[in-house]
């Protein structure tokens, strides 16, 4: 039942939608004043009314019946109470019909979203920093997907540009096969950092480099061999860490999967007009518009990072034909964004508007930041084994008989790792702590798998014939807040992808174990009488399903035992 609708349906006002009033009902923060409230400051413009008293007149008029209890006007709000019986019979027995569904629906059907994201580095170490963007972007796929969107992960591969020169040149002098096949793609990182070490020295190593790369661009059928090889060296590497988040791909079209199809968009910027010469490089002038201008080729003629995006985008317009295509992509990014997208405005694609830069913050790690150049650069794969191995350790402290600890840890280590990048608001910066991601009693995904653990234990303890219920008791309030905060799933879901916002899910999965653990210890479950002790089993039941749904939707697992 959606109880905002169904408030919005018997409360019609004046030149106000029914959609538009369920969309300002609200769930008070304080459960004493209502389990629903409609601010009616948003009408006192059109109605010409003080909001108190358009309250006081909605509250009189508003049908109270089995479902809503009662509409109480205070201040400029009208609070509702529903029948609390009512809420629990509908939400039990919706999540016990929709099962691992429950949370999801079809509003997406028929569209279609295309979300890039992860796109790392070729030959460069999966570092902290690319978390976020993989995390973020893995939740929202699998997000949309639960809402019914035909979803198209996409990693844009960077796997382009002068670095692959000097890698080659590394490799060439300081390399060999045996080397990089045995340190994979730390020792070519290394090879990296060292070019870059000596190049301070020796410039000459600079235009080796151009040089090895102009070969590549050319086809040259050794540097190709070798950047073929370096490329899948990465990528096994990182579908490694992959597997590990659950996270995947519809498709790896990186940059270079565009360089035939620049040379159309330059024609046709060439034709619109939009093209100006500025020092030798093409450009596009976007100073009308705030910013500098877009460069679509460099002087020597070469394409750069915005003319592939173009390609790209145009690509998968043609491909896809995506409803709207995000890009998931640290805020630092931000100006490249808004230019390319304006230059494809300006060449009158009217799509141009469905494109989204979903923007996040930066993670850094407790001891420091890290730059890839320099060469002290935290491996992610790293930062997750580190997690597994202090998981097991807790586990091993609290639990020493648990059987399968390994597998437990795992997916509590793995659930830190991707439940402390998602926690946060996207946009803020965050420092990841080993400690705090950790914490049993924190905001986090092991306080939520500890509940679920604590869930399916009790329900393994009682027969399946406890869970038949013959009259819903009237719920307590501990059982109340409870059914109404896993009742709210499916808004979560909705609004977070809307919002582009995972954080949602994570957040409200900390508030159901939170109200979980309360009701565990405040009511007895299996101790209880007859149809308190079924219902009270039926809540567990249904709150765990929720939890494993919203953990799902992250990528996280859930132990049965911990
Ligand atoms: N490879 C880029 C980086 O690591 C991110 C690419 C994002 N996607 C895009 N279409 N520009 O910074």
């Amino acid at each position: 039942m959606d109880y905002k609708r169904y408030i919005a349906e018997r409360l019609p006002v004046d030149g106000v939608s029914v959609n538009e009033i369920a969309e300002t009902i609200a769930v008070p923060p304080d459960s004493d004043m209502g389990d629903y409230a409609l601010p009616c400051f948003r009408f006192a413009k059109v109605l010409r009314r003080s909001p108190a008293l358009i309250a006081e007149e909605l509250a009189q008029r508003f049908p109270v019946d089995g479902v809503i209890e009662s509409a109480v006007a205070v201040n400029g709000y009208l609070n509702f109470k529903v029948n609390k019986k009512g809420l629990a019979e509908e939400t039990l027995s919706r999540i016990g019909r929709e099962g691992e569904r429950y949370g999801s629906s079809s509003v997406g059907a028929g569209k279609t979203i295309c979300i890039d994201y992860s796109s790392v580095n070729i030959a460069k170490p999966f570092h902290i920093g690319h978390l976020s963007t993989t995390v973020i972007g893995g939740a929202l796929y699998r997000i949309f997907n639960f809402l019914g969107y035909r979803t198209v992960g996409i990693n844009h591969l960077g796997d382009y540009g002068t670095q692959f020169g000097k890698l080659i040149s590394a490799y060439t002098r300081w390399g060999n096969r045996e080397l990089v096949e045995r340190g994979g793609i730390r020792a070519l990182n290394e090879l990296y950092v060292r070019f870059h070490r000596e190049a301070e020295s020796d410039p000459a190593l600079e235009d080796e480099a151009r040089a090895y790369f102009k070969k590549i661009e050319e086809g040259d059928p050794e540097c190709l061999k070798l950047f073929e090889w370096f490329k899948e060296l990465t990528l096994k590497d990182v579908n490694k860490i992959y597997d590990l988040l659950g996270i995947r791909f519809d498709s790896y079209a990186g940059e270079s999967f565009y360089q035939d199809k620049m040379q159309p968009v330059v024609d046709e910027l060439r034709e619109k007009g939009l093209l100006q010469e500025s020092r030798g490089a093409q450009i596009v002038d976007l100073d009308e518009y705030g910013m500098p201008p877009c460069i679509i080729l460099k002087s020597d003629g070469s394409s750069l990072y915005a003319t592939r995006d173009m390609a790209a985008a145009i690509y998968r317009k043609k491909t896809y034909d995506f409803d709207k295509c995000l890009y998931v992509v640290a805020y630092q990014q931000n100006l490249h964004f808004k230019q390319f997208f304006k230059v494809l405005e300006l060449m009158g694609k009217d799509w141009a508007k469905d494109l989204v830069h979903v923007a996040y913050g930066m993670v850094s790690l407790e001891d420091g930041a890290m730059a890839t150049r320099k060469g002290n650069v935290v491996f992610l794969e790293d930062v997750i084994n580190k997690c597994v191995e202090k998981a097991y350790r807790v586990i091993d402290e609290k639990n020493p008989d648990l059987r399968k600890k390994d597998e437990v840890a795992q997916k509590v280590g793995v659930g830190a790792v991707i439940f402390g990048a998602l926690y946060n608001n996207k946009i803020k910066d965050v420092t990841f702590s080993y400690d705090k991601v950790l914490n049993f009693d924190g905001e986090t995904s092991v306080y939520v798998q500890y509940a679920c653990a604590r869930a399916a234990s009790v329900l393994a303890r009682a027969d399946a014939a406890d869970l038949s219920l013959r009259e819903t008791p009237v719920p307590c309030p501990q059982e109340f807040e409870l059914i109404k905060a896993i009742a709210e799933f499916p808004d979560v879901v909705s609004a977070a992808a809307e919002k582009y916002e995972p954080s949602y899910v994570a957040r409200f999965c900390v508030d159901v174990a939170q109200k979980f653990n309360k009701f565990y210890f405040d009511c007895k479950i299996l101790q209880a009488e007859e149809d308190a002790r079924a219902f009270r089993l039926s809540l567990t039941a249904a709150t765990l399903r929720t939890l494993k749904n919203a953990l799902a939707l992250l990528g996280i697992g859930v132990p049965e035992e911990m």
